[in-house]
């Protein structure tokens, strides 16, 4: 079984908060989100992995590198414009080979990974023979099917259609970003046409395959999943991947400070005369120094967080917070500062990029 992660397509729409061009590097709770996905296929004992990249090419080889980190072999696999999931499994021919992989979105979040799903196939289709289940697809009820490829399931269980983003959904299942395929569907992916948006949909692929006589299984997926590309806020993927932490501290906590609760302290962190109420997440060389972070926040490497009281809030990398008594509900960017000063005359002095929101204590 081999992998591919699709992480093309550019990520424009979180550029101004990230300054990263490639949404799948987003971090939440400190980590990229597809670093999650990196875990997961190694979790389920893949190695070898395909990684679609576009635009954003350099920034994922940069983070990810050859996968070793997490004991994977990182094939790149060049896409020239973002044509369509089922142009990725395209591309992907030759370095799928007659395998059976997993097809994994690079922009989505499950808290329960990929393991069960990949045992799943590989064990019907040892009882039962390759013959008898080409794919599988992974499902999850949500409230907006409209915005999702929905699947249609017959009176027998069996999935008999998937439409994408339906005015009436024929119900509320959406097809999560996993996807399990044997070689049958590079015929599919050649045959379809684009869909109105000029995409190959890897929906209209696998209805191709039911089409033709080749059988679909589905699972219901029980855990949470986040599509972070849905613009899905940040500040709720934060709260649930921090719900799993597992504290744990490497880095300095002086003996007037206290840690509550699931914590994670970085290596080169220093928490100084501060409360850290967990779940909460400390940044490498991350500095806290007579604060209070509190529940569901994540302040990532190289931040000073002095003489301010944070919770539920996430400060991206190289960030300064100082004197500021209540953070609550905030996403702050990469290398930003918010301080209180004393200068005269009183007044709100800032510096605000685009598509930015502050809202100021009445
Ligand atoms: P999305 O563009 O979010 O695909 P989608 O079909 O889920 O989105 P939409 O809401 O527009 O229907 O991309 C999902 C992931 O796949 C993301 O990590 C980018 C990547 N991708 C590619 O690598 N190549 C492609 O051609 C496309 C469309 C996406």
């Amino acid at each position: 079984m081999k992998g591919l992660i699709l992480a093309g397509g550019s990520g424009t729409r979180l550029r101004p908060i990230t300054h990263t061009g490639a949404k799948q590097l987003v971090p939440v709770a400190n980590t990229p989100i597809l670093f999650y996905g990196l875990q997961h296929m190694a979790d389920a004992g893949i190695t070898e992995v395909g990684m679609i990249v576009g635009d954003t090419a350099e920034e994922i080889r940069q983070a990810v590198g050859d996968g070793s980190r997490w004991g994977l072999e990182v094939t790149y696999l060049p896409q020239d414009a973002p044509l369509g999931l089922a142009h990725a499994v395209l591309i992907a021919r030759e370095f799928l080979g007659e395998d059976d992989f997993v097809m994994y979105l690079g922009d989505n979040l499950l808290r329960d990974g990929i393991t069960r799903f990949v045992e799943q196939f590989s064990e019907h289709r040892r009882a039962t023979g390759t013959e008898s289940c080409s794919a599988q697809i992974l499902l999850a009820p949500v409230p907006d099917p409209q915005r999702f490829g929905v699947a249609e399931i017959g009176a027998d269980g069996e999935v008999v259609a998937l439409v994408e983003k339906p005015e009436v959904p024929p119900s509320d299942l959406a097809l999560v970003g996993v996807y399990l395929f044997d070689p049958s569907i590079h015929q599919a992916v050649r045959e379809i046409q684009p869909s109105e948006r000029g995409e190959l949909e890897i929906t209209d692929a696998i209805q191709w395959l039911i089409d033709n006589g080749h059988r679909v299984r589905h699972e219901v997926l029980n855990g949470w999943w986040l599509d972070t590309g849905k613009l899905t806020p940040l500040l709720e993927a934060n709260r649930l991947i921090l719900e799993v932490l597992e504290p744990s501290n490497q880095g300095k906590v002086d003996e007037h400070s206290r840690l509550d609760g699931r914590v994670s302290v970085a290596e080169g962190a220093e928490i100084i005369r501060s409360t850290i109420r967990g779940p909460v997440a400390i940044g490498a060389n991350t500095r806290v120094v007579d604060s209070y972070i509190g529940p569901f926040s994540s302040v990532d490497a190289d931040c000073e967080i002095v003489g301010s009281e944070l919770e539920h809030s996430i400060v991206l990398a190289h960030s300064k917070v100082e004197n500021v008594p209540r953070v609550i509900d905030s996403l702050i960017g990469r290398h930003a500062v918010v301080h209180r000063t004393h200068q005269r005359p009183r007044a709100n002095r800032f510096l605000v990029g685009d598509h930015c929101q502050i809202d100021i204590d009445s």
